[in-house]
Protein backbone atom coordinates (compact mmCIF):
# COMPACT_ATOMS: atom_id res chain seq x y z
CA UNK A 1 0.00 0.00 0.00
CA UNK A 2 1.31 3.47 -0.84
CA UNK A 3 -0.21 5.04 2.19
CA UNK A 4 -2.72 4.67 5.02
CA UNK A 5 -3.44 8.45 5.23
CA UNK A 6 -2.98 11.37 3.33
CA UNK A 7 -1.06 14.61 4.15
CA UNK A 8 -4.03 16.72 4.92
CA UNK A 9 -5.99 14.91 7.61
CA UNK A 10 -3.64 13.76 10.47
CA UNK A 11 -4.84 15.70 14.19
CA UNK A 12 -4.16 15.05 17.62
CA UNK A 13 -6.42 12.66 17.73
CA UNK A 14 -3.72 10.42 16.06
CA UNK A 15 -0.87 10.68 18.32
CA UNK A 16 0.65 7.41 18.34
CA UNK A 17 -0.32 5.80 15.47
CA UNK A 18 1.95 4.21 12.74
CA UNK A 19 1.15 5.65 9.04
CA UNK A 20 2.13 5.59 5.68
CA UNK A 21 2.46 8.90 3.77
CA UNK A 22 3.35 9.57 -0.09
CA UNK A 23 4.05 13.00 -2.02
CA UNK A 24 6.18 15.95 -2.91
CA UNK A 25 8.72 17.52 -0.94
CA UNK A 26 7.46 21.13 -0.38
CA UNK A 27 10.30 22.47 1.21
CA UNK A 28 13.05 20.60 3.40
CA UNK A 29 14.96 22.04 6.23
CA UNK A 30 18.14 21.34 8.23
CA UNK A 31 18.06 22.82 11.91
CA UNK A 32 21.53 20.58 14.22
CA UNK A 33 20.82 17.28 14.11
CA UNK A 34 17.30 17.08 12.91
CA UNK A 35 15.88 17.39 9.19
CA UNK A 36 12.24 18.82 8.67
CA UNK A 37 10.37 18.26 5.36
CA UNK A 38 7.30 19.21 4.45
CA UNK A 39 5.09 16.48 2.50
CA UNK A 40 2.44 17.51 0.12
CA UNK A 41 -0.25 15.86 -1.51
CA UNK A 42 -4.09 16.89 -2.60
CA UNK A 43 -5.19 17.24 0.81
CA UNK A 44 -2.78 19.34 2.51
CA UNK A 45 0.63 19.10 4.13
CA UNK A 46 2.31 17.23 6.94
CA UNK A 47 5.51 17.59 8.75
CA UNK A 48 8.28 14.67 8.24
CA UNK A 49 10.72 14.69 10.96
CA UNK A 50 14.12 12.83 10.55
CA UNK A 51 16.27 12.78 13.53
CA UNK A 52 20.18 12.21 13.28
CA UNK A 53 20.06 10.79 16.83
CA UNK A 54 17.78 8.22 16.91
CA UNK A 55 18.35 7.17 12.79
CA UNK A 56 21.47 8.98 11.01
CA UNK A 57 21.68 6.43 8.18
CA UNK A 58 18.11 7.38 7.29
CA UNK A 59 19.07 11.12 8.24
CA UNK A 60 21.85 11.24 5.66
CA UNK A 61 19.70 9.62 2.62
CA UNK A 62 16.67 12.56 4.22
CA UNK A 63 19.80 15.21 3.79
CA UNK A 64 19.71 14.35 0.19
CA UNK A 65 16.29 15.15 -1.24
CA UNK A 66 15.42 17.82 -3.17
CA UNK A 67 12.17 20.00 -3.51
CA UNK A 68 8.98 18.34 -4.89
CA UNK A 69 10.71 14.83 -5.23
CA UNK A 70 8.07 12.25 -4.49
CA UNK A 71 8.48 10.39 -1.19
CA UNK A 72 7.27 7.30 0.59
CA UNK A 73 7.31 7.36 4.43
CA UNK A 74 5.79 5.09 7.18
CA UNK A 75 6.21 6.86 10.77
CA UNK A 76 5.03 7.58 13.94
CA UNK A 77 2.46 10.70 14.66
CA UNK A 78 3.79 13.02 17.25
CA UNK A 79 2.97 15.59 18.68
CA UNK A 80 4.42 19.17 17.74
CA UNK A 81 6.64 21.24 20.68
CA UNK A 82 6.49 24.19 17.98
CA UNK A 83 2.65 24.34 17.14
CA UNK A 84 1.50 25.41 13.12
CA UNK A 85 -1.83 27.19 13.60
CA UNK A 86 -1.77 27.88 10.09
CA UNK A 87 -2.36 24.61 8.54
CA UNK A 88 -4.80 21.80 9.67
CA UNK A 89 -1.98 19.34 10.76
CA UNK A 90 -0.05 21.66 12.38
CA UNK A 91 -0.36 20.35 15.72
CA UNK A 92 1.43 17.14 14.95
CA UNK A 93 4.65 15.59 12.67
CA UNK A 94 5.72 12.46 12.11
CA UNK A 95 8.72 11.04 13.33
CA UNK A 96 9.94 9.29 10.46
CA UNK A 97 11.66 5.36 10.65
CA UNK A 98 11.45 4.56 6.98
CA UNK A 99 11.78 6.49 3.67
CA UNK A 100 11.25 5.65 -0.06
CA UNK A 101 12.17 7.49 -3.23
CA UNK A 102 9.52 7.28 -5.43
CA UNK A 103 10.88 9.67 -7.93
CA UNK A 104 13.60 12.46 -7.93
CA UNK A 105 12.39 15.84 -9.49
CA UNK A 106 14.87 18.74 -11.31
CA UNK A 107 14.61 22.02 -9.38
CA UNK A 108 11.24 23.40 -10.33
CA UNK A 109 11.27 26.86 -12.05
CA UNK A 110 9.33 28.58 -9.66
CA UNK A 111 8.27 27.61 -5.83
CA UNK A 112 4.95 25.31 -5.19
CA UNK A 113 4.05 27.70 -2.95
CA UNK A 114 0.85 29.80 -2.51
CA UNK A 115 2.91 32.89 -3.29
CA UNK A 116 4.93 31.86 -5.89
CA UNK A 117 7.61 33.65 -7.32
CA UNK A 118 6.84 32.25 -10.77
CA UNK A 119 5.31 35.15 -13.01
CA UNK A 120 2.77 34.56 -15.38
CA UNK A 121 4.41 33.30 -18.26
CA UNK A 122 6.41 30.71 -16.55
CA UNK A 123 3.73 29.17 -14.52
CA UNK A 124 1.72 29.00 -18.05
CA UNK A 125 4.44 26.96 -19.64
CA UNK A 126 4.79 25.03 -16.22
CA UNK A 127 0.82 24.83 -15.74
CA UNK A 128 1.13 21.46 -14.30
CA UNK A 129 3.19 22.21 -11.44
CA UNK A 130 1.05 25.55 -10.90
CA UNK A 131 -1.85 23.09 -10.22
CA UNK A 132 -0.08 21.47 -7.51
CA UNK A 133 -0.44 25.40 -5.64
CA UNK A 134 -3.23 25.13 -3.04
CA UNK A 135 -4.76 28.27 -4.02
CA UNK A 136 -5.22 26.86 -8.20
CA UNK A 137 -6.21 23.09 -6.85
CA UNK A 138 -8.74 24.82 -4.29
CA UNK A 139 -10.71 26.69 -7.50
CA UNK A 140 -10.56 23.32 -9.29
CA UNK A 141 -12.02 21.62 -6.49
CA UNK A 142 -14.59 24.33 -6.30
CA UNK A 143 -15.11 23.83 -9.99
CA UNK A 144 -15.90 20.32 -9.33
CA UNK A 145 -18.16 21.37 -6.77
CA UNK A 146 -19.93 23.55 -8.71
CA UNK A 147 -20.82 21.26 -11.56
CA UNK A 148 -21.90 18.60 -9.34
CA UNK A 149 -24.29 20.53 -7.71
CA UNK A 150 -25.92 21.61 -10.95
CA UNK A 151 -26.05 18.32 -12.04
CA UNK A 152 -27.77 17.13 -8.88
CA UNK A 153 -30.22 19.71 -8.52
CA UNK A 154 -31.02 19.23 -12.28
CA UNK A 155 -31.40 15.98 -11.63
CA UNK A 156 -33.77 16.23 -9.42
CA UNK A 157 -35.65 18.80 -11.50
CA UNK A 158 -36.06 15.63 -14.24
CA UNK A 159 -33.31 17.70 -16.54
CA UNK A 160 -31.55 15.29 -18.69
CA UNK A 161 -28.27 15.85 -19.89
CA UNK A 162 -27.75 15.15 -23.72
CA UNK A 163 -24.49 15.31 -25.43
CA UNK A 164 -24.26 17.01 -28.33
CA UNK A 165 -21.83 17.11 -31.34
CA UNK A 166 -18.66 19.30 -31.48
CA UNK A 167 -18.11 19.10 -35.28
CA UNK A 168 -21.04 21.05 -36.67
CA UNK A 169 -21.78 23.47 -39.50
CA UNK A 170 -20.81 27.43 -39.62
CA UNK A 171 -23.42 30.02 -38.36
CA UNK A 172 -21.08 32.58 -39.11
CA UNK A 173 -23.73 35.28 -37.03
CA UNK A 174 -22.12 36.35 -33.34
CA UNK A 175 -18.77 35.65 -33.02
CA UNK A 176 -16.14 34.17 -35.38
CA UNK A 177 -15.83 30.56 -35.80
CA UNK A 178 -13.27 27.67 -35.23
CA UNK A 179 -13.53 25.79 -37.84
CA UNK A 180 -12.30 22.73 -39.21
CA UNK A 181 -11.51 20.85 -42.37
CA UNK A 182 -12.87 17.90 -43.29
CA UNK A 183 -10.80 15.33 -45.16
CA UNK A 184 -13.93 13.55 -46.57
CA UNK A 185 -15.03 16.12 -48.42
CA UNK A 186 -12.40 18.18 -49.46
CA UNK A 187 -12.98 21.80 -49.36
CA UNK A 188 -15.50 21.70 -46.70
CA UNK A 189 -15.26 22.68 -43.38
CA UNK A 190 -17.31 21.95 -40.09
CA UNK A 191 -17.51 24.39 -37.34
CA UNK A 192 -17.16 24.11 -33.31
CA UNK A 193 -20.43 25.20 -31.80
CA UNK A 194 -20.22 28.64 -30.48
CA UNK A 195 -22.84 27.16 -28.34
CA UNK A 196 -25.16 24.16 -28.52
CA UNK A 197 -28.29 26.47 -29.42
CA UNK A 198 -29.81 24.90 -32.13
CA UNK A 199 -29.37 21.71 -31.14
CA UNK A 200 -30.37 22.08 -27.90
CA UNK A 201 -34.42 23.78 -29.42
CA UNK A 202 -33.81 20.39 -32.07
CA UNK A 203 -34.36 18.54 -28.86
CA UNK A 204 -37.39 20.49 -27.79
CA UNK A 205 -38.80 19.42 -31.05
CA UNK A 206 -37.56 15.87 -29.87
CA UNK A 207 -39.99 15.63 -27.05
CA UNK A 208 -37.09 15.89 -24.55
CA UNK A 209 -38.29 18.97 -22.63
CA UNK A 210 -35.95 19.10 -20.05
CA UNK A 211 -32.32 19.36 -21.23
CA UNK A 212 -29.21 20.46 -20.14
CA UNK A 213 -25.21 20.19 -20.53
CA UNK A 214 -21.75 21.13 -18.75
CA UNK A 215 -20.61 21.71 -22.02
CA UNK A 216 -17.15 23.10 -24.25
CA UNK A 217 -18.23 25.91 -26.71
CA UNK A 218 -15.86 27.75 -29.12
CA UNK A 219 -15.71 31.25 -29.69
CA UNK A 220 -13.16 33.39 -32.05
CA UNK A 221 -13.03 36.57 -30.27
CA UNK A 222 -10.37 38.83 -28.54
CA UNK A 223 -9.54 37.83 -25.44
CA UNK A 224 -10.21 39.50 -21.91
CA UNK A 225 -10.05 38.84 -18.47
CA UNK A 226 -13.74 37.12 -18.68
CA UNK A 227 -13.47 35.18 -21.78
CA UNK A 228 -11.40 32.38 -23.00
CA UNK A 229 -11.40 30.92 -26.58
CA UNK A 230 -12.99 28.01 -25.29
CA UNK A 231 -15.15 27.64 -22.46
CA UNK A 232 -17.92 26.15 -20.80
CA UNK A 233 -21.31 26.94 -20.78
CA UNK A 234 -24.22 25.20 -18.12
CA UNK A 235 -26.33 25.21 -21.50
CA UNK A 236 -30.33 24.34 -20.58
CA UNK A 237 -33.24 24.48 -22.46
CA UNK A 238 -37.36 23.33 -21.32
CA UNK A 239 -40.18 22.98 -23.02
CA UNK A 240 -43.83 24.67 -22.28
CA UNK A 241 -42.50 27.39 -20.02
CA UNK A 242 -42.72 31.32 -20.13
CA UNK A 243 -39.96 33.70 -19.13
CA UNK A 244 -41.37 33.20 -15.49
CA UNK A 245 -40.72 29.67 -15.32
CA UNK A 246 -37.02 29.79 -16.58
CA UNK A 247 -36.26 32.83 -14.29
CA UNK A 248 -37.53 30.82 -11.01
CA UNK A 249 -36.25 27.59 -12.01
CA UNK A 250 -32.50 28.88 -12.81
CA UNK A 251 -32.66 31.32 -9.57
CA UNK A 252 -33.35 28.53 -7.54
CA UNK A 253 -30.02 26.84 -9.33
CA UNK A 254 -28.36 29.90 -8.02
CA UNK A 255 -29.78 30.24 -4.78
CA UNK A 256 -28.72 26.35 -4.16
CA UNK A 257 -25.36 26.77 -5.42
CA UNK A 258 -24.73 29.29 -3.39
CA UNK A 259 -26.35 28.00 -0.05
CA UNK A 260 -24.41 24.76 -0.72
CA UNK A 261 -21.18 25.80 -1.81
CA UNK A 262 -20.62 29.14 0.08
CA UNK A 263 -22.77 28.95 3.04
CA UNK A 264 -25.02 32.04 1.67
CA UNK A 265 -28.82 32.62 1.39
CA UNK A 266 -29.18 34.86 -1.02
CA UNK A 267 -32.59 37.02 -1.64
CA UNK A 268 -34.74 36.91 -4.27
CA UNK A 269 -32.92 38.18 -7.50
CA UNK A 270 -34.27 42.20 -8.22
CA UNK A 271 -34.84 42.18 -12.33
CA UNK A 272 -34.33 45.20 -13.71
CA UNK A 273 -35.43 46.40 -17.48
CA UNK A 274 -32.41 47.12 -19.66
CA UNK A 275 -33.96 50.23 -20.29
CA UNK A 276 -33.30 51.19 -16.85
CA UNK A 277 -29.98 49.41 -16.35
CA UNK A 278 -28.86 51.25 -19.00
CA UNK A 279 -30.22 54.68 -17.62
CA UNK A 280 -29.18 54.18 -14.07
CA UNK A 281 -25.88 52.24 -14.36
CA UNK A 282 -24.39 52.78 -18.23
CA UNK A 283 -24.10 48.91 -18.23
CA UNK A 284 -26.52 46.12 -18.98
CA UNK A 285 -24.53 44.35 -16.40
CA UNK A 286 -24.77 46.55 -13.47
CA UNK A 287 -22.88 45.84 -9.98
CA UNK A 288 -25.36 46.99 -7.79
CA UNK A 289 -22.79 46.13 -4.60
CA UNK A 290 -23.64 49.67 -4.26
CA UNK A 291 -25.48 52.53 -5.09
CA UNK A 292 -23.90 55.64 -7.06
CA UNK A 293 -26.94 55.73 -10.05
CA UNK A 294 -26.72 57.82 -12.73
CA UNK A 295 -28.56 61.60 -12.33
CA UNK A 296 -29.37 63.01 -15.42
CA UNK A 297 -28.92 67.08 -15.30
CA UNK A 298 -29.10 68.39 -19.29
CA UNK A 299 -32.33 70.43 -17.96
CA UNK A 300 -30.48 72.12 -15.33
CA UNK A 301 -27.34 73.03 -17.21
CA UNK A 302 -28.32 74.95 -19.91
CA UNK A 303 -28.64 78.30 -21.52
CA UNK A 304 -25.54 79.54 -18.72
CA UNK A 305 -22.78 79.89 -21.83
CA UNK A 306 -21.05 76.86 -21.34
CA UNK A 307 -20.55 75.41 -24.52
CA UNK A 308 -19.61 71.86 -23.75
CA UNK A 309 -22.95 71.30 -21.88
CA UNK A 310 -25.30 72.94 -24.47
CA UNK A 311 -23.98 70.98 -27.18
CA UNK A 312 -23.91 67.94 -25.41
CA UNK A 313 -27.13 65.40 -25.59
CA UNK A 314 -26.63 64.14 -22.67
CA UNK A 315 -25.27 65.12 -18.89
CA UNK A 316 -25.58 63.05 -16.31
CA UNK A 317 -24.00 62.80 -12.68
CA UNK A 318 -22.55 60.12 -10.18
CA UNK A 319 -22.10 61.38 -6.14
CA UNK A 320 -19.77 60.17 -4.40
CA UNK A 321 -19.85 60.22 -0.62
CA UNK A 322 -17.30 61.94 1.33
CA UNK A 323 -15.01 62.41 -1.59
CA UNK A 324 -15.38 66.16 -1.22
CA UNK A 325 -12.02 66.19 0.29
CA UNK A 326 -10.57 64.75 -3.03
CA UNK A 327 -7.59 66.37 -3.45
CA UNK A 328 -6.02 68.41 -7.29
CA UNK A 329 -4.11 65.40 -7.64
CA UNK A 330 -6.89 62.63 -7.12
CA UNK A 331 -9.28 64.95 -9.45
CA UNK A 332 -6.24 64.96 -12.34
CA UNK A 333 -6.26 61.00 -11.48
CA UNK A 334 -10.15 60.82 -12.29
CA UNK A 335 -9.42 62.80 -15.85
CA UNK A 336 -6.89 61.41 -16.61
CA UNK A 337 -8.96 57.62 -16.17
CA UNK A 338 -11.78 58.97 -18.37
CA UNK A 339 -9.86 60.53 -20.90
CA UNK A 340 -7.73 57.28 -21.28
CA UNK A 341 -8.11 56.18 -25.14
CA UNK A 342 -10.33 52.82 -23.83
CA UNK A 343 -12.51 54.91 -22.19
CA UNK A 344 -12.57 58.33 -24.39
CA UNK A 345 -14.42 61.31 -22.11
CA UNK A 346 -13.14 64.63 -23.29
CA UNK A 347 -13.17 65.90 -19.84
CA UNK A 348 -14.58 65.63 -16.63
CA UNK A 349 -16.34 68.43 -14.74
CA UNK A 350 -16.81 68.02 -10.72
CA UNK A 351 -18.49 69.60 -7.93
CA UNK A 352 -17.28 69.52 -4.64
CA UNK A 353 -19.99 69.95 -2.00
CA UNK A 354 -17.86 71.53 0.91
CA UNK A 355 -18.86 70.66 4.41
CA UNK A 356 -19.49 74.17 5.08
CA UNK A 357 -22.28 74.04 2.74
CA UNK A 358 -20.72 75.92 -0.01
CA UNK A 359 -20.04 74.23 -3.46
CA UNK A 360 -16.83 74.77 -5.67
CA UNK A 361 -16.67 73.53 -9.09
CA UNK A 362 -14.41 73.32 -12.15
CA UNK A 363 -17.29 75.14 -13.76
CA UNK A 364 -17.64 77.72 -11.54
CA UNK A 365 -17.22 80.71 -14.51
CA UNK A 366 -20.86 79.68 -15.51
CA UNK A 367 -22.49 78.12 -12.59
CA UNK A 368 -23.90 79.87 -9.63
CA UNK A 369 -24.24 78.89 -5.98
CA UNK A 370 -27.80 78.15 -7.09
CA UNK A 371 -27.37 76.30 -10.03
CA UNK A 372 -24.82 74.05 -8.51
CA UNK A 373 -27.36 74.03 -5.30
CA UNK A 374 -29.93 72.50 -7.97
CA UNK A 375 -27.44 69.33 -9.38
CA UNK A 376 -26.46 68.84 -5.69
CA UNK A 377 -30.07 68.42 -5.11
CA UNK A 378 -31.16 66.34 -7.61
CA UNK A 379 -27.95 63.92 -7.24
CA UNK A 380 -28.98 64.03 -3.37
CA UNK A 381 -26.03 65.23 -2.48
CA UNK A 382 -24.76 66.08 1.18
CA UNK A 383 -21.83 68.42 2.45
CA UNK A 384 -19.17 66.57 1.76
CA UNK A 385 -19.91 65.10 -0.89
CA UNK A 386 -18.19 64.99 -4.88
CA UNK A 387 -20.11 65.29 -7.61
CA UNK A 388 -18.73 63.70 -10.99
CA UNK A 389 -20.29 65.03 -14.57
CA UNK A 390 -19.73 63.66 -17.82
CA UNK A 391 -21.40 64.61 -21.00
CA UNK A 392 -21.64 63.98 -24.98
CA UNK A 393 -23.64 61.57 -27.13
CA UNK A 394 -25.96 59.82 -24.76
CA UNK A 395 -25.03 56.29 -25.05
CA UNK A 396 -20.87 56.76 -24.99
CA UNK A 397 -21.17 59.17 -22.42
CA UNK A 398 -23.48 56.24 -20.39
CA UNK A 399 -20.41 53.97 -21.16
CA UNK A 400 -18.22 56.50 -19.92
CA UNK A 401 -19.59 57.78 -17.16
CA UNK A 402 -20.39 53.56 -16.05
CA UNK A 403 -16.58 53.22 -16.01
CA UNK A 404 -16.13 56.38 -13.88
CA UNK A 405 -18.85 54.68 -11.64
CA UNK A 406 -16.95 50.94 -11.05
CA UNK A 407 -13.57 53.09 -10.82
CA UNK A 408 -15.26 54.81 -8.21
CA UNK A 409 -16.64 52.11 -6.63
CA UNK A 410 -13.58 50.57 -6.60
CA UNK A 411 -11.43 53.48 -4.95
CA UNK A 412 -14.28 53.42 -2.66
CA UNK A 413 -13.56 49.45 -1.31
CA UNK A 414 -17.44 49.30 -2.37
CA UNK A 415 -16.96 45.83 -4.70
CA UNK A 416 -16.53 43.79 -1.59
CA UNK A 417 -15.50 40.25 -3.46
CA UNK A 418 -17.18 38.29 -0.78
CA UNK A 419 -20.76 40.36 -1.20
CA UNK A 420 -23.06 38.96 -3.92
CA UNK A 421 -25.70 40.50 -5.59
CA UNK A 422 -27.25 39.09 -8.40
CA UNK A 423 -30.38 40.54 -10.48
CA UNK A 424 -31.97 39.63 -13.76
CA UNK A 425 -31.89 42.20 -16.52
CA UNK A 426 -34.84 41.38 -18.64
CA UNK A 427 -36.50 43.03 -21.91
CA UNK A 428 -33.21 43.44 -24.00
CA UNK A 429 -34.15 45.09 -27.17
CA UNK A 430 -34.16 42.09 -29.86
CA UNK A 431 -32.26 43.96 -32.35
CA UNK A 432 -29.10 46.12 -32.48
CA UNK A 433 -28.51 48.19 -35.57
CA UNK A 434 -25.27 48.84 -36.33
CA UNK A 435 -25.44 52.08 -38.11
CA UNK A 436 -22.24 51.60 -39.97
CA UNK A 437 -23.19 48.83 -42.14
CA UNK A 438 -26.78 50.08 -41.74
CA UNK A 439 -28.38 46.68 -40.69
CA UNK A 440 -30.09 45.20 -37.77
CA UNK A 441 -28.40 42.12 -36.42
CA UNK A 442 -29.93 40.04 -33.19
CA UNK A 443 -28.97 41.55 -29.80
CA UNK A 444 -28.75 38.03 -28.46
CA UNK A 445 -29.40 35.54 -31.18
CA UNK A 446 -31.73 34.99 -33.99
CA UNK A 447 -33.93 32.19 -32.42
CA UNK A 448 -34.99 34.59 -29.75
CA UNK A 449 -38.98 35.72 -29.77
CA UNK A 450 -39.85 39.22 -29.67
CA UNK A 451 -42.41 40.27 -26.60
CA UNK A 452 -46.08 39.33 -28.16
CA UNK A 453 -46.94 42.62 -27.57
CA UNK A 454 -44.18 44.24 -29.52
CA UNK A 455 -44.81 41.74 -32.63
CA UNK A 456 -46.60 44.59 -34.48
CA UNK A 457 -43.72 46.90 -34.64
CA UNK A 458 -41.38 44.58 -36.88
CA UNK A 459 -42.48 45.97 -39.28
CA UNK A 460 -42.48 50.07 -38.58
CA UNK A 461 -40.13 50.30 -35.86
CA UNK A 462 -37.77 46.97 -35.62
CA UNK A 463 -35.34 48.94 -33.62
CA UNK A 464 -38.33 49.79 -30.89
CA UNK A 465 -38.97 45.85 -30.53
CA UNK A 466 -38.31 44.25 -26.67
CA UNK A 467 -37.53 40.57 -26.70
CA UNK A 468 -38.50 37.87 -24.29
CA UNK A 469 -34.67 37.77 -23.42
CA UNK A 470 -32.98 37.85 -19.90
CA UNK A 471 -29.35 37.81 -18.21
CA UNK A 472 -28.09 36.95 -14.80
CA UNK A 473 -25.26 39.34 -13.54
CA UNK A 474 -23.68 39.30 -10.79
CA UNK A 475 -21.65 41.70 -9.18
CA UNK A 476 -21.15 43.14 -12.44
CA UNK A 477 -20.53 40.20 -14.43
CA UNK A 478 -23.15 38.71 -17.08
CA UNK A 479 -22.97 35.07 -15.72
CA UNK A 480 -25.94 33.54 -18.09
CA UNK A 481 -28.10 34.39 -20.61
CA UNK A 482 -31.00 33.25 -22.54
CA UNK A 483 -34.09 33.53 -24.20
CA UNK A 484 -37.84 32.36 -25.14
CA UNK A 485 -37.80 31.54 -28.22
CA UNK A 486 -39.32 31.70 -31.74
CA UNK A 487 -40.82 28.48 -32.52
CA UNK A 488 -43.37 29.36 -35.42
CA UNK A 489 -41.26 28.76 -38.97
CA UNK A 490 -42.94 31.81 -40.11
CA UNK A 491 -41.96 34.44 -37.39
CA UNK A 492 -38.78 32.43 -37.82
CA UNK A 493 -38.45 33.66 -41.51
CA UNK A 494 -39.49 37.30 -40.61
CA UNK A 495 -36.82 37.59 -38.68
CA UNK A 496 -33.75 36.10 -40.67
CA UNK A 497 -35.53 38.17 -43.13
CA UNK A 498 -34.99 41.50 -40.98
CA UNK A 499 -31.72 40.60 -40.14
CA UNK A 500 -30.79 40.40 -43.88
CA UNK A 501 -30.55 37.05 -44.70
CA UNK A 502 -31.63 36.21 -48.37
CA UNK A 503 -34.62 32.89 -48.24
CA UNK A 504 -31.53 31.07 -49.52
CA UNK A 505 -28.96 31.67 -47.33
CA UNK A 506 -31.59 31.05 -43.99
CA UNK A 507 -32.86 27.58 -45.50
CA UNK A 508 -28.67 27.29 -45.98
CA UNK A 509 -27.88 28.28 -42.83
CA UNK A 510 -30.75 27.13 -40.99
CA UNK A 511 -32.84 25.26 -43.10
CA UNK A 512 -32.78 22.34 -40.54
CA UNK A 513 -34.36 24.58 -37.89
CA UNK A 514 -36.77 26.12 -39.63
CA UNK A 515 -38.00 22.84 -41.44
CA UNK A 516 -37.93 20.67 -37.40
CA UNK A 517 -40.43 23.80 -37.00
CA UNK A 518 -43.06 22.24 -39.06
CA UNK A 519 -42.98 19.36 -37.14
CA UNK A 520 -44.60 20.45 -33.86
CA UNK A 521 -42.33 22.44 -32.21
CA UNK A 522 -43.68 23.09 -28.55
CA UNK A 523 -42.72 26.42 -26.90
CA UNK A 524 -39.78 26.46 -25.45
CA UNK A 525 -36.94 28.63 -23.82
CA UNK A 526 -33.55 28.19 -22.05
CA UNK A 527 -30.88 29.60 -20.85
CA UNK A 528 -26.80 29.23 -20.48
CA UNK A 529 -24.62 30.18 -17.56
CA UNK A 530 -20.44 30.61 -18.15
CA UNK A 531 -19.16 28.16 -15.47
CA UNK A 532 -15.85 29.55 -15.78
CA UNK A 533 -17.39 32.70 -14.68
CA UNK A 534 -19.74 31.41 -12.28
CA UNK A 535 -16.45 29.76 -10.57
CA UNK A 536 -14.46 32.79 -10.78
CA UNK A 537 -17.74 34.76 -8.77
CA UNK A 538 -17.40 32.44 -6.44
CA UNK A 539 -13.99 32.36 -5.54
CA UNK A 540 -13.13 36.00 -6.16
CA UNK A 541 -11.19 35.21 -9.12
CA UNK A 542 -9.86 38.57 -11.51
CA UNK A 543 -9.59 36.21 -14.42
CA UNK A 544 -11.62 33.08 -15.28
CA UNK A 545 -7.75 31.84 -15.97
CA UNK A 546 -7.33 30.65 -12.55
CA UNK A 547 -10.13 28.36 -12.83
CA UNK A 548 -9.62 26.36 -15.80
CA UNK A 549 -6.94 23.35 -15.14
CA UNK A 550 -5.43 24.40 -18.88
CA UNK A 551 -6.06 27.82 -19.96
CA UNK A 552 -4.71 30.02 -22.73
CA UNK A 553 -3.29 33.16 -22.52
CA UNK A 554 -4.43 36.29 -24.23
CA UNK A 555 -2.94 35.62 -27.43
CA UNK A 556 -5.17 32.35 -27.38
CA UNK A 557 -2.21 30.52 -27.36
CA UNK A 558 -1.74 27.54 -24.93
CA UNK A 559 1.98 27.77 -23.73
CA UNK A 560 2.40 24.80 -22.44
CA UNK A 561 1.61 22.40 -25.20
CA UNK A 562 3.04 25.17 -27.80
CA UNK A 563 -0.82 25.50 -29.51
CA UNK A 564 -1.54 26.26 -32.23
CA UNK A 565 1.32 24.92 -34.39
CA UNK A 566 2.08 24.71 -37.75
CA UNK A 567 1.57 21.20 -39.51
CA UNK A 568 3.75 19.23 -42.05
CA UNK A 569 2.91 20.04 -45.93
CA UNK A 570 1.78 16.45 -45.79
CA UNK A 571 -1.03 16.57 -43.39
CA UNK A 572 -2.44 19.61 -45.34
CA UNK A 573 -2.59 18.13 -48.91
CA UNK A 574 -4.55 15.63 -47.31
CA UNK A 575 -7.08 17.95 -46.16
CA UNK A 576 -6.78 19.89 -49.72
CA UNK A 577 -5.41 22.81 -48.08
CA UNK A 578 -2.82 25.45 -49.03
CA UNK A 579 -1.12 28.04 -46.54
CA UNK A 580 0.01 31.43 -47.85
CA UNK A 581 2.94 32.14 -47.06
P1 LIG B 1 -24.37 33.75 -24.51
O1 LIG B 1 -23.65 34.01 -25.75
O2 LIG B 1 -24.91 34.91 -23.73
O3 LIG B 1 -25.65 32.83 -24.76
O4 LIG B 1 -23.44 32.89 -23.55
C1 LIG B 1 -23.88 32.43 -22.29
C2 LIG B 1 -22.85 32.68 -21.22
O5 LIG B 1 -21.61 32.10 -21.57
C3 LIG B 1 -20.54 32.86 -21.01
N1 LIG B 1 -19.58 33.22 -22.08
C4 LIG B 1 -18.24 33.10 -21.97
N2 LIG B 1 -17.45 32.72 -20.96
C5 LIG B 1 -16.12 32.69 -21.16
N3 LIG B 1 -15.52 33.02 -22.32
C6 LIG B 1 -16.26 33.41 -23.38
N4 LIG B 1 -15.64 33.71 -24.54
C7 LIG B 1 -17.69 33.48 -23.24
N5 LIG B 1 -18.71 33.81 -24.05
C8 LIG B 1 -19.84 33.64 -23.34
C9 LIG B 1 -21.15 34.08 -20.37
C10 LIG B 1 -22.52 34.14 -21.02
O6 LIG B 1 -23.47 34.76 -20.19
N6 LIG B 1 -26.96 29.98 -26.59
C11 LIG B 1 -27.06 31.16 -25.76
C12 LIG B 1 -27.77 30.89 -24.46
C13 LIG B 1 -29.27 30.72 -24.60
O7 LIG B 1 -29.92 31.55 -25.26
O8 LIG B 1 -29.81 29.75 -24.00
C14 LIG B 1 -25.66 31.68 -25.48
O9 LIG B 1 -24.66 31.06 -25.78
O10 LIG B 1 -21.27 33.86 -18.98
Amino acid sequence: MYRTKTCGELRIENLNQEVVLAGWVQKARKMGGMIFIDLRDRYGITQLVFNQEINSELCERAAKIGREWVIQVKGKVMERSNKNANIPTGDIEIITGELTILNVSEVPPFTIEEDTDGGDDLRMKYRYLDLRRTNIRANLELRHRMAFETRSYLDKLRFLEVETPVLIGSTPEGARDFLVPSRMNPGEFYALPQSPQTLKQLLMVSGFDRYFQIVKCFRDEDLRADRQPEFTQIDCEMSFVEQEDILNTFEGLTKHLFRTIKGVDIPDFPRISYADAMKLYGSDKPDTRFDMKFVEIKDLTTRKNFVVFDSAGYVAAICAESCASYTRKQLDELTDFVKRPQIGAKGLVYVRYEADGSLRSSVDKFYSQDDLKAWADRCKAKPGDLILVLCGETEKTQKQLSELRLEMGSRLGLRDKNKFNCLWVVDFPLLEKDEELGRFFAKHHPFTGPKPEDIPLLDSNPGAVRANAYDMVINGVEIGGGSIRIYNSELQKKMFTILGFTEEKAQAQFGFLMNAFKFGAPPHGGIAFGLDRFVSIFAGLDSIRDCIAFPKNNSGRDVMLDAPTAVDQEQLDELNLQVRP
